[in-house]
């Protein structure tokens, strides 16, 4: 298997190598004038199976699905054998089912979008529904980097920490950092309204009084759910609030609202790099396509 480094993931595309021993494969990319993305392959991918590593995170996710898809056509035109998308944020992925009629599913024509491609396969991290998978056109799993961000907050000695989800929904995030954590765990309720987006969150019956809380989520993006969540468990009398999730979006100033609202810490995995990125999803890819040869 060859790896071949995305124009959004050039790092860990670089770290998968190093951990399974695939050789990488870097790719030249450009963004004309007129905003249209250019890719090429920098290598021989003839018989290989690829594994092509492209977060398509803010900004420019628009771009890099293209550039995602361009990949997957120039390896397939190479006489790649087998091409397995690795795709560590997957946009659109919350658009899963229509939620109001006249709208569409997203995500159901990004798989099929990929498809057309040349994609064989896709491993995505953490995607917000499983369901959206199942209509792929091609085998397409999700694989979890939760125990991951826990382990963080282990080597950081808040081990027993409360593991909070910040809604019911997402209570499996919670029990998964639990298992690592060994501590408590829970969830707020959360409700949003479809139209205006604005979401009201509540906690009743939570116990967290005086406890170590770690607010687990699959993403952060504007951080409404993490300062929401941070406002109640201050009130509980939480004695610290930290902020963890796979995909930190961090969108504007999502970052400093969170930070203002005494939310100690926010950690995140590398799908979205950037400050908040602190925890590697190379040994998790690794693992995964190792396990797929
Ligand atoms: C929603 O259901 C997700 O799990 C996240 O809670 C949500 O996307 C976070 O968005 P925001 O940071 O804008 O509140």
């Amino acid at each position: 298997m060859k790896i071949i480094s995305g124009p959004a993931s050039k790092e860990l595309a670089k770290n998968v190598s190093a951990l399974t021993g695939y050789p990488n494969l870097s790719v030249a990319s450009k963004i004309f004038p007129d905003g249209e993305s250019y890719v090429r392959l920098e290598g021989d991918v003839k018989g290989e199976d690829v594994a092509i590593v492209q977060t398509t995170c803010p900004p420019m996710q628009d771009s890099r699905l293209m550039q995602l898809s361009f990949l997957a056509d120039a390896a397939k035109r190479a006489s790649a054998d087998k091409v397995t998308a690795v795709v560590p944020y997957l946009a659109y992925a919350r658009q899963d089912k229509m939620f109001l009629s006249g709208e569409g599913i997203s995500v159901e024509t990004i798989g099929r979008m990929l498809k057309a491609a040349g994609v064989d396969e896709f491993l995505t991290i953490n995607i917000h529904s499983e369901n959206a998978l199942g209509k792929f056109p091609f085998p397409a799993k999700t694989a979890s980097a939760i125990s991951l961000l826990a382990q963080y907050f282990v080597e950081k000695g808040h081990k027993k920490a409360y593991a909070l989800s910040p809604d019911k929904g997402a209570m499996y995030i919670a029990f998964e950092a639990q298992q690592v954590l060994g501590g408590n765990a829970g969830h707020l309720d959360k409700q949003r309204d479809r139209y205006t987006g604005q979401t009201t969150q509540t906690g009743k019956g939570l116990d967290v009084k005086g406890q170590t809380v770690i607010i687990f989520d699959d993403i952060i993006s504007t951080g409404g759910t993490i300062v929401g969540a941070a406002k109640i468990l201050r009130e509980l009398g939480a004695a610290h609030v930290f902020a963890a999730c796979v995909h930190p979006l961090l969108i504007g100033d999502a970052a400093k609202r969170i930070l203002d609202a005494d939310v100690e810490e926010i950690v995140g995995t590398d799908s979205v790099p950037g400050v908040f990125s602190k925890v590697s999803l190379a040994p998790l890819i690794s693992k995964q396509l190792k396990g797929a040869k």
